[in-house]
């Protein structure tokens, strides 16, 4: 049967659902808008504590992309007809959302990319060209995701850059003295997490921007964990970069965000060439577009900036602070049950920590846990987690990661607890 067709700007901006009651969190309404939810996984309901590395996605966010795909799809910016127009006022709308979402004050500083990994790899490559030299610094955090760290390695070994890494304390905060420690007339840029995708270490931004600022030094925040978790203001951060990726902020794969302000963006090379992000191009010369098209090269993700638009809308609709109140009392009510297993080590326990528990089980492999409570139908992920320079700092090669999101329940953390303690019966 045919979908109905629906008010295009309503889709995006209609409240997902009736809002909550002021004070109330309807969890349980949440839920109902995420159709995965309530699939079994062998035979036993879905557990789906792997958020920090995707998030699942409302079915506002499949609608809008379901709809545009078929009623409303063409390419965008180059057309003259009816469906072009559409689809370039839905992706500039989107653009306007993500606007919103971080509070830029501008959309000409809002760059769609392929994923957060893509915004950094595109200041690395961009922002270095320009400021990053032979022997200039770059300070990261011990934390850090490799997405935030091998695009910087890429420039110590091509320019010859040298990177300086921020220490954390046993509990997982960042010792912001020592790093401020590391700021030098050398330091061209400091690149650092917003959210331990690890630990849940929440780093004080705007503590380090100021310290930052006060040598002339632009920073570079990765949100991708912070974004879906707390409200994010760039302008009150007063970041010089922030990025994020769709699929954890309950929006599709293949669209992410960088923020830049915009005296960045329009110094700034562009990082690739193609269609879309020039003004005029001749045999013998060429001139570029204006941010963000400048940095937009090629057909982009369409219908994937759509998608991203409604899930950051869903979010907004819920209310933010409401989610970040949910999930903080999710983390702690994760942290007093699984202190409950005296053969199970948390890392991570920096005060006010977002809702990401790590941990390892004494005598057993995180692979081998995490295969076992599957079988329960509980999903964590188990790895490294792209943070191998944290690895090493915490001394393990892997840990276990369950991480939540705005539509988990205390109950789903029970079953948690209680899948591992069979798990760890089976072992002994
Ligand atoms: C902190 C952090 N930064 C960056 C990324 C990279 O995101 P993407 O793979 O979508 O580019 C992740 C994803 O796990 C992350 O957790």
């Amino acid at each position: 049967m045919a979908t109905r067709m629906h008010d295009t700007k309503e889709l995006q901006r209609a409240p997902a659902r009736p809002a909550p009651a002021a004070e109330a969190y309807d969890v349980e309404g949440i839920r109902a808008d995420f159709p995965i939810l309530y699939r079994d996984v062998y035979g036993k309901p879905l557990v789906y504590l792997d958020n920090a590395a995707s998030a699942q996605k409302p079915r506002q966010v499949i609608e809008a992309m379901d709809h545009v795909y078929r009623f409303e799809y063409a390419n965008v910016h180059r057309g003259l007809h009816f469906l072009s127009n559409l689809s370039t006022s839905k992706y500039e709308d989107a653009r306007e959302l993500v606007q919103r979402f971080l509070n830029a004050g501008s959309q000409d500083e809002i760059v769609f990319t392929r994923n957060a990994t893509a915004a950094i790899n595109l200041v690395a490559d961009s922002f270095g060209a320009l400021r990053i030299g032979e022997g200039d610094e770059i300070v990261l955090s011990i934390m850090e995701h490799h997405s935030n760290i091998v695009p910087w390695h890429f420039l110590r070994e091509r320019r010859g850059a040298v990177l300086k890494w921020a220490p954390i304390a046993d509990d997982g905060e960042l010792l912001v003295d020592e790093f401020e420690r590391l700021l030098t007339p050398r330091t061209k840029l400091v690149a650092i997490t917003h959210m331990s995708n690890v630990l849940g270490t929440v780093v004080p931004i705007k503590e380090i921007v100021r310290m930052a600022h006060a040598r002339g030094i632009p920073v570079l925040v990765d949100g991708s964990q912070s974004a879906v978790h707390m409200a994010v203001d760039v302008r009150d951060l007063d970041c010089d970069f922030y990025v994020f990726t769709g699929h954890k902020t309950y929006g599709p794969t293949g669209i992410g965000v960088l923020y830049a302000k915009k005296a960045h963006l329009e110094a700034m090379r562009p990082y690739q060439g193609g269609g879309n992000m020039i003004e005029s191009v001749h045999v013998d010369r060429i001139t570029y577009g204006k941010p963000p098209q400048k940095f937009e090269a090629g057909t982009p993700p369409i219908v994937e900036a759509i998608g991203l638009g409604a899930a950051l809308n869903y979010m907004m609709q819920v209310g933010r602070d409401k989610i970040g109140h949910h999930e903080a009392e999710l983390v702690a009510y994760a942290h007093a049950r699984l202190a409950e297993l005296p053969w199970l080590k948390i890392y991570g326990t920096a005060p006010g920590k977002g809702a990401i528990v790590s941990f390892t089980v004494d005598g057993l492999h995180p692979h081998d846990v995490a295969t076992v409570i599957d079988r329960s139908g509980v999903a964590v992920r188990a790895g490294h987690h792209c943070a191998q320079p944290l690895m090493e700092r915490l001394g393990v090669t892997a840990v276990c990661r369950a991480s939540f999101a705005m539509y988990n329940t205390k109950g789903e953390v029970d079953a948690l607890v209680e899948a591992l303690k069979r798990a760890r019966e089976l072992f002994t």
